[in-house]
């Protein structure tokens, strides 16, 4: 298969969809990998890489969509890539139609082949390409919150883990799942005391389990909350209730509970935040604040370390798009039912059920496509 990765053009956007080693493997199977020049460069990985790993490089964004049967992106195609997209081409990004109806509508109108990251789901209902960015997400939220403690940038002036003879920073982190977890790992891991609270009673179970000693799990309840926020330093909040906003389990009243420089990260803000006083900001401005608590609410955190992101990304879709690349879509779907649930718009039909729904449009089983194979 002829397969293409452009360089993202959207604003700030400095991942790659495919790595050298990536590049690498395609090549090994027999396919031929198109990159468009210095697509790699805000990753840390230059065309001469490319090139060694057996891909070739191509001067623009126009002949790599020309060339590739499947273009492989990060983000989902923006205005000026639309028509460069070509009937019964795959598309292999993260699309997230149901939040944008002009991206949808395209895709219809230009008859491609839509294989959106997001909605490809394992049987047990997770999200394997959307688990890395909450991997990231959560042990960045730490990093950020540690560094915004600091007096100069506004936060309470306290050392995360502490000193001998001084206690260490108490970390409260609303919600227990990927970004939770891998907040708290870091958190205990830079010794500070951590409370990790979730409303799922097995999953506290499992985090009290797996979890060192300077973590603690507290059952989520607004008292609980309450309870907590006056004697915490910094707050993450990483909850999602799947398809649903976020639930504001820190209203604007409780503010005046904290202490002033309290730290308040948001991971959830994509999802509307859990923090009431949250709203989306920028790598660029990413914190403000409201009576004396500073509020961080960065909505693409992963933005900010795109070596990692791309790494982590890659190592998540790689295995999916060589099935893409040697069985062509159709068979690797029909072998592959979590990849088929990817599958979002094929030749002008929305076979995504919640997309359909989104924009009152109507909905064909992506059987159509691929027989009785599921
Ligand atoms: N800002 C960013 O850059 C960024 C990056 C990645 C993920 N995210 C967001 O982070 C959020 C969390 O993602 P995740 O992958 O960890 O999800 P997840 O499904 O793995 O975990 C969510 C957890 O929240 C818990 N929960 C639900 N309601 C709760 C409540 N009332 N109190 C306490 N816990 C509650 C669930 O039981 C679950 O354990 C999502 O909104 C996701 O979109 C943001």
């Amino acid at each position: 298969m002829i397969i293409g990765v452009p360089k993202e053009i959207k604003n700030n956007e400095n991942r790659v969809a495919l790595t050298p080693g990536g590049a690498q493997e395609l090549s090994k199977h027999g396919h031929e990998v198109y990159i468009q020049t210095t697509a790699g460069e805000g990753s840390g990985f230059m065309d001469e890489e490319y090139v060694e790993a057996g891909a070739q490089i191509l001067p623009d964004i126009e002949s790599v969509y020309a060339k590739a049967e499947m273009i492989m992106k990060v983000k989902e195609p923006i205005e000026p890539e639309y028509k460069l997209i070509r009937e019964d081409q795959l598309v292999f990004t993260y699309f997230h139609f149901a939040s944008y109806e002009p991206l949808t509508r395209a895709m219809i109108d230009n008859k491609s082949v839509c294989l959106a990251y997001e909605t490809v789901e394992r049987p047990d209902k997770s999200l394997p390409l959307l688990v890395p960015m909450s991997e990231v997400a959560g042990r960045m939220s730490i990093q950020e919150g540690a560094k915004y403690l600091e007096k100069p940038l506004k936060g309470r002036g306290i050392l995360l883990g502490g000193v001998p003879g001084v206690r260490p920073a108490k970390v409260l982190i609303l919600g227990g799942g990927v970004v939770g977890t891998n907040a708290a790992k870091m958190a205990a891991g830079m010794g500070a005391d951590v409370t990790i609270m979730d409303l799922n009673l097995q999953r506290l179970r499992y985090l009290d389990d797996i979890m060192p000693a300077n973590v603690n799990t507290f059952m989520s309840n607004e008292y609980n909350i309450r309870e907590l926020i006056s004697t915490h330093d910094l707050i993450v909040g990483a909850v999602l209730i799947p398809g649903a906003k976020a639930p504001h389990l820190i209203t604007r009243d409780m503010l005046k509970d904290m202490r002033p420089g309290t730290v308040l990260v948001d991971v959830a803000v994509d999802q509307g935040g859990c923090i009431e006083t949250c709203k989306p900001t920028t790598h660029q401005d990413p914190t403000y604040i409201i009576d004396d608590v500073l509020h961080y609410c960065v909505a693409n955190m992963p933005g900010a370390v795109p070596y990692t992101s791309t790494l982590a990304l890659t190592n998540a879709t790689l295995p999916f798009a060589i099935q893409l690349a040697n069985k062509g879509w159709v068979k690797a779907c029909q072998d592959n039912r979590d990849l088929a649930l990817g599958l979002n718009i094929i030749k002008g039909d929305v076979v995504y059920d919640a997309v359909a729904e989104a924009f009152d449009l109507p909905h064909v089983p992506f059987e159509k496509y691929l027989g009785n194979a599921h």
